[in-house]
Formats: C-alpha cells, sequence, structure tokens
C-alpha cells in the first residue's frame, strides 16, 4: 500500500514537470493563439498590396482619351470655330472642346481673329486631347465693328470661317496642331460651331452621313423658341422663321452641316463678308444645294439639339477700380505662359503698356454680338 502511493505520487510529479516544460517550450512559439489579431494583420497585409497595386496603375501611362476605339470607316467631322479675345473665351473654348471631346472621329479646327496664334488658345488646344487643326487670321478693319455699331451690323467670324475652308482645300496656314489637309478621297462632314452655342453630343450623330447638305433646328435663335426647316414627307419644304423668311437659306450657322467632298468640288463655295445681314449662310450654301435638296435630321427637324446661347459679359466695376489702385488681378493668372510683347490675352488688365499697346492696335468694340463682340477693350480704364 505504502509502495503504491508513493508510486502515484511520483507519477503526478512526473506528469506536472512535462506539463511545465510544455509550458515554457510554448511560450517561445510564435504565438496562434489570437485569430482576431491574425485577423487583423492579414487585412493589412491585403492593404498594402491593393495600394501598390494602385500605386503601379498611377505609374502606367494614362489610357488614351474618352474617345472609343471607332471603325475606321466613320467619316471625319471637321468642326470650324471662329473665336476671338475676350473675358470669357477660355470659359467658352473650355466648354466647348470638352462637348467634343465626347465625340469619335472629330477634328476642331480653331480660328482665332488675331494676327498670330495667342498663348492661351494653343495652350487650351494642346490640353484638349482633340485632334485639332489651329489657325489664325485677322479681320480686316474695314470689316469690323465700329464703336457703338451693334453687333449684328456685320457678318463676324467671316474670314476665321473662310480661312479654314482654305485649309480644308489644301491652301495650308495651320499655326499648329495638324498642318496637313485631308487626303483626297477623305469622308468627311464639315460643321461651323461657334463658340458660345450649346451643342448635345446627339447632333454630331445627326450630322455624320451628311450626303450634301444636312439641316435641323437651332434652338433660341431669330426671337423664336426655335428656328428650323418645315420637313414634310421627310423633304424640307419650307422654313419656320420669323425674320426675312424669303432669304434663300433662312438658316442659322448652327443649324447646317455640309459633306466635305461636296465642298471640295466647289472650290468657290465660300462665306461673303459683303452679304446682306442674315444671308451670311445663304452666301455660302448657295453655291452647294438647291433648298428642296436640303437633309432633314434630328427626326425629320422635329428635335432642337443645338441652342443659341450667349454668355452674358461679365462687369469688371471693382477690376477696374482695383486697378486704379494698382492692385488688378494679376493678368499671369489665365494666361500662364507670358507673352514676350506684352499683349496679354487679358487686354483690359494687363499693365498700362500692354493696354495703351492694344487700344492702338484694335478698334474697340463696345458692342457684344454672335461672335465680335466687345472685345474686353470696352473696359479699359480711361487712358492717361
Ligand atoms: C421622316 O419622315 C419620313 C416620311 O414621313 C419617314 O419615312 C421617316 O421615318 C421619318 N424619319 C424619322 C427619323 O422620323
Amino acid at each position: 500500500m505504502k509502495l503504491k502511493l508513493k508510486n502515484v505520487f511520483l507519477a503526478y510529479f512526473l506528469v506536472s514537470i512535462a506539463g511545465l516544460l510544455y509550458a515554457l517550450v510554448q511560450l517561445g512559439q510564435p504565438c496562434d493563439c489570437l485569430p482576431p489579431l491574425r485577423a487583423a494583420a492579414e487585412q493589412l497585409r491585403q492593404k498594402d498590396l491593393r495600394i501598390s497595386q494602385l500605386q503601379a496603375d498611377l505609374r502606367r501611362p494614362p489610357p488614351a482619351p474618352a474617345q472609343p476605339p471607332e471603325p475606321e470607316a466613320l467619316p471625319t467631322i471637321y468642326v470650324i470655330t471662329p473665336t476671338y479675345a475676350r473675358l470669357v473665351q477660355k470659359a467658352e473654348l473650355v466648354r466647348l472642346s470638352q462637348t467634343l471631346s465626347l465625340v469619335p472621329r472629330l477634328h476642331w479646327l480653331l480660328v482665332e481673329d488675331a494676327e498670330s496664334p495667342t498663348p492661351l488658345v494653343s495652350g487650351l488646344l494642346a490640353a484638349s486631347g482633340l485632334l485639332f487643326t489651329h489657325l489664325a487670321v485677322l479681320t480686316p478693319k474695314a470689316q469690323r465693328l465700329r464703336e457703338g455699331e451693334p453687333g449684328w451690323v456685320r457678318p463676324r467670324g467671316v474670314e476665321q470661317r473662310n480661312k479654314a475652308l482654305d485649309w480644308l482645300r489644301g491652301k495650308g496656314g495651320a499655326v499648329g496642331g495638324e498642318k496637313d489637309s485631308p487626303p483626297p478621297g477623305t469622308q468627311g462632314v464639315v460643321y461651323f460651331a461657334d463658340d458660345d452655342n450649346t451643342y448635345s453630343r446627339e447632333l454630331f450623330k445627326e450630322m455624320r452621313w451628311t450626303r450634301g447638305v444636312s439641316v435641323w433646328p437651332v434652338g433660341l435663335v431669330g426671337g423664336l423658341r426655335f428656328e428650323g426647316p418645315r420637313v414634310q414627307d421627310g423633304r424640307v419644304v419650307g422654313f419656320h422663321t420669323a425674320w426675312e423668311p424669303n432669304r434663300p437659306f433662312p438658316l442659322d450657322m448652327a443649324g447646317f452641316a455640309v459633306s466635305l467632298p461636296l465642298l471640295l468640288a466647289k472650290p468657290n463655295a465660300q462665306f461673303d463678308a459683303t452679304a446682306p445681314r442674315g444671308h451670311l449662310e445663304s452666301s455660302l450654301l448657295s453655291h452647294l444645294v438647291d433648298p428642296k435638296d436640303l437633309e432633314p435630321r434630328a427626326a425629320n427637324c422635329t428635335q432642337v439639339l443645338v441652342w443659341h446661347t450667349r454668355t452674358e459679359k461679365p462687369k469688371m466695376k471693382q477690376e477696374e477700380q482695383l486697378q486704379r489702385q494698382g492692385q488688378g488681378s494679376d493678368p499671369a493668372i489665365e494666361n500662364k505662359e507670358s507673352q514676350p510683347r506684352g499683349a496679354s490675352w487679358f487686354p483690359s488688365l494687363g499693365k498700362p503698356a500692354c493696354c495703351s499697346l492694344i487700344s492702338r492696335d484694335r478698334v474697340p468694340v463696345p458692342t457684344q454680338d454672335r461672335l465680335g463682340s466687345s472685345s474686353a477693350q470696352s473696359f479699359l480704364p480711361p487712358s492717361p
């Protein structure tokens, strides 16, 4: 009995020692006793992995601009936009360029009313991601608005649109972007898009397959909710317009597109700067098409997809006040590349030397109109 008790004691002792040793050994092992901690560590690792993936993505070159790949067969839309320096110019061009970047196979012909390209427009074009050609031609003095004349007296943008037509016809003149005119046989369509209108991207789908001259309504023009062709049985039979309905083509500049082959086949077709008021569009179209052959688009001209909007001319009273105190807004902002000769695009806000240079060069244009307005010269502080 005595011996047995001793054995039990010995066994108990041995088991205890083994347990103690096991515990001591376990202390040195990596801990797997806390599953929540391990899960958290795993999550962190996953996040690190994701971050390094994202960093790798960032280092890759950016994807091609928004235009989805399109079949080569799609005719190119050549959009001709005349533009001129004024306070809202950059805002208008940013808005238009971003609309155009929604349209596949588009080539923007931006024509400045200026002797030479301005840094503002060059920079904007370069940053636009669009296929473009930059042109520049100054409107001759005789055609410019005189002081006090309302904007509609003289057709605006004539020289600039004709310059773009010349480029399309292989006469060159590009000062930036794509220099070569479309090669012979190019399938395309030409549209005149002023920089102040509002365009639905759907409009470009409507014009893409123009065979001769296609037409559609334009909103908020001619004192009406919209102006546009009247269509019966799929043919243009007249025009909804209130003003001079007897014009051969009572259409707004934004209300038609012309096929490129047709334009190239009629080398004399261009805009006539001497055309009477409201007849500028007709001066081009009468070379190209008979009114009865116009091709109605936009659901037989029942949809408005472009609006003749106008941006209000900003008031600069406070700016002028600050300028008089020598505290005007920095003209270098909004015009990053400074111009060596001091002719800032932001003419009213430049230093006196810049302003007097511009006011000598240019006829002041105080009224706002479709294309040509009021370059900012009218805000000039009184000359000393
Ligand atoms: C335009 O009108 C013609 C003739 O009425 C019709 O055949 C055609 O489907 C119409 N087109 C559209 C897009 O509504």
